[in-house]
């Protein structure tokens, strides 16, 4: 396959740690003004860390970035992990949604990346997940505000990618967003990494790599959004020109042992509604509480 902004190296290292750390995709000026109006939106003071109030926040997305133009790399490096432009659901967007670990675990000791740090899962909330789901082709990390150690960066498994994909090939009718197990599997990892990175940077992974939320001793506010990036069509792992494999789609190859596979759903592709299995879980946690 040719690469329009990838190296080989790029690529192998994708293969092998199921990320690319991309540094300096966009305007640091524009990431800057954006995060700032974050803090009047949610009524809290910038220069106040005695008024920001909840330790982490999934704040709705008001305004939207072409990604395209907005960090060509970025775009160009997505387009190359999932095989081309014409694979890809355009146009890809970004929005000011952020989720900001203003002092998550701020008030507990330390805990380093580590299955009893806990938390760990694969994204995708909205759908029903397959070996070859369409609907996340890649989970990205893009970095508003500089992340340093301990900062709240995301915590990474970079070797998850091979039993998620095990897991996923076993369980062709389909398993659910939540209550799947996936961050079970976080017991069979052992190569974790904390992200640090400057505002601009963006880390394009592997849909399958588990992640966790970490604590942040920073005193800093942590900006990330975690958008997804569909493909038009689910993944191929029975391409007539193994040429045409994406990178995404090799790993998956590669984690399973096999040079190609015929893998035939047994289940329905179909959308899930996390919003309403979320208040469904805390209606059921407030009766239990009332009735304790
Ligand atoms: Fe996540």
């Amino acid at each position: 396959m040719d690469y329009k902004s990838l190296s080989q190296e790029q690529i192998q290292h994708f293969l092998d740690y199921g990320f690319i750390h991309l540094e300096g995709c966009f305007d640091p000026e524009f990431a800057k003004k954006s995060t700032s109006a974050a803090f009047d939106r949610l009524g809290y003071r910038e220069d106040d860390p005695a008024t920001w109030e909840q330790p982490i926040v999934h704040m709705p997305a008001d305004s939207y970035v072409d990604v395209k133009e907005f960090a060509p790399k970025a775009y160009d490096a997505i387009c190359d992990l999932l095989g081309g432009e014409d694979r890809v659901k355009t146009p890809v967007r970004w929005g000011d949604g952020y989720i900001i670990n203003f002092k998550l675990g701020a008030d507990r000791d330390w805990m380093a990346p580590s299955p009893e740090a806990g938390g760990w899962h694969k994204d995708g909330d909205f759908f029903w997940h397959f070996l070859d789901s369409p609907e996340q082709g890649l989970l990205v990390i893009v970095v508003w505000r500089d992340i340093a150690p301990k900062g709240g960066g995301t915590f990474l498994a970079c070797d998850s990618v091979k039993p998620i994909a095990e897991y996923l090939n076993e369980n062709r009718q389909g398993l659910h967003p939540f209550e799947g197990g996936f961050g079970n599997f976080i017991t069979e990892c052992t190569d974790f990494r904390e992200v640090t990175a400057k505002v601009g940077d963006v880390i394009v992974m592997h849909p399958y790599t588990l992640h966790a939320s970490s604590q942040n001793h920073s005193g800093k506010a942590r900006f990330i959004t975690n958008p997804p990036v569909a493909l038009k069509e689910p993944m191929n792992f029975n391409r007539d020109d193994p040429a045409d494999y994406s990178p995404v789609e090799l790993a998956v190859l590669n984690a399973l042992g096999v040079d190609r596979l015929d893998y035939q759903l047994e289940g329905e592709r179909r959308r899930f509604d996390a919003k309403a299995y979320r208040e469904a879980r805390a209606r059921e946690a407030k009766a239990r509480e009332s009735t304790t």
